[in-house]
């Protein structure tokens, strides 16, 4: 389970700290960073995957998504200092479970010229023992270029050399001698994220689609059918049908299967044949996007959710929060939203978000000493 989130620098975020429960509701105003939270996991996800440079780019680089205020914060709105920066450029992120942890640091390029000038540079990163990474507890060390793990006998050098857009997770991660870069791997790559669901009228869940197994539901929510089939048949019938009569007292569940072609139906009391994929609302079909993933017979890690509710009558949103409560019993979850009844109904540890002088902070925080601890090494 994740333990701790770390995040510095990253859009309206100068330096968050917060811990994460099996299940954890991130609220606040408008504008008061919840999606700055969001992608900033979205972030860490992406180094797992070895593109977390790629998806910085793909944004306007580190320039564009660097928190703007001057690097100790503001107070009233007025900065306490000049506006020069004195210390580098860097967005960091680090995440914790109570076993291994993983943290990276970002910068802006050394200057050299080149056609890639957006993309950052990896300048640190770190693997540590235990929730924190105290010094003590390093098992991988990256410094620019070079990586090395921590064994009995002292230091032992990995690699020397390493592009400043490699990640060590994604280079090292096989190393015989750098196991925990395979765990830090797996932990971020363990994690779902659900913020692609489409629900339009030619959404891809709105389409026959080809009938096979499938444990997990596409991004855009493709192969819901084939989802909900297999959980029925992995053994979740019961959990499914309350879900179904849960929102829609005395409706049905369907998923006929025409030619190897499968697609979702609802049958309806008083409907005289059961309503079609493409004949379901917007939030119906959300609804059962979202009931699809949390029964998906893989269980994640993580799942993220980011403002469920869209969509969805408020009369479903007791029902969306009973699945996403299911959910959490085997699989830890994040929901941000904004919607406070969502927020109630889900109960969980909440993380009130708040702006303070242009600056994301926890709800009643007085200032950084409230955080729950954390260690950036020094670059
Ligand atoms: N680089 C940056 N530096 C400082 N502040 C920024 C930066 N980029 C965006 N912001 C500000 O961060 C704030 C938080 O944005 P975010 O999208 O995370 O809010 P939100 O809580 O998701 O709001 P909503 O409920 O409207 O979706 C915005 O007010 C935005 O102007
Ligand atoms: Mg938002």
């Amino acid at each position: 389970m994740i333990e701790r989130l770390a995040i510095e620098g990253y859009r309206s975020i100068r330096s968050l700290v917060v811990d994460l429960a099996p299940l954890t509701v991130v609220t606040g105003p408008n504008g008061s960073g919840k999606s700055s939270l969001y992608r900033a996991l979205r972030l860490l996800a992406d180094c797992g995957e070895g593109r977390v440079i790629a998806s910085l780019a793909a944004v306007g680089g580190l320039e564009a998504v660097r928190w703007a205020g001057p690097e100790h914060g503001t107070r009233r709105g007025q900065a306490t200092e000049g506006t020069v920066r004195r210390g580098p450029v860097a967005l960091r992120l680090g995440v914790a479970t109570d076993a291994l942890g993983y943290a990276i640091d970002l910068g802006i390029p050394v200057a050299q010229r080149s056609a890639f000038d957006r993309d950052p540079e990896i300048k640190q990163e770190h693997v540590f023992a235990g929730a924190l990474p105290r010094p003590g507890g390093v098992l991988i060390e990256r410094k620019r270029g070079v990586a090395r793990a921590s064994t009995d006998a002292g230091w032992m050098e990995l690699s020397r050399g390493m592009h400043p857009w490699a990640s060590v997770l994604d280079e090292l991660a096989g190393h015989a001698e750098a196991a925990e870069l395979a765990g830090a791997r797996r932990m971020l790559r363990g994690w779902r994220f659900h913020d692609a669901l489409r629900t339009d009228a030619t959404a891809p869940a709105r389409q026959p689609q080809v009938a096979t197994r499938a444990a997990r539901l596409d991004d855009d929510g493709a192969n819901l059918a084939a989802v909900l089939q297999t959980a029925i048949e992995m053994g979740w019938e019961r959990e499914l049908e309350r879900a179904i009569d849960d929102a829609f007292p005395g409706s049905r569940l369907r998923l006929p299967v025409v030619d190897g072609r499968m697609q979702v139906a609802l049958e309806q009391p008083g409907m005289l044949r059961p309503l079609a994929a493409p004949e379901l609302s917007d939030g119906t079909l959300q609804y059962l996007l979202l009931t699809a993933a949390m029964l998906s017979a893989e269980k994640p890690g993580l799942i993220v959710l980011n403002e469920p509710e869209r969509s969805l009558h408020a009369d479903l949103v007791p029902a969306l929060a009973a699945r996403i409560r299911d959910a959490a019993a085997a699989t830890q979850v994040v929901v941000v939203t904004h919607q406070a009844t969502l927020a109630e109904a889900l109960g969980g540890a909440r993380i009130e978000l708040e702006k303070r002088g242009g600056e994301t902070v926890v709800a009643g925080r007085e200032g950084l000493l409230d955080q729950p601890a954390w260690h950036w090494p020094t670059r």
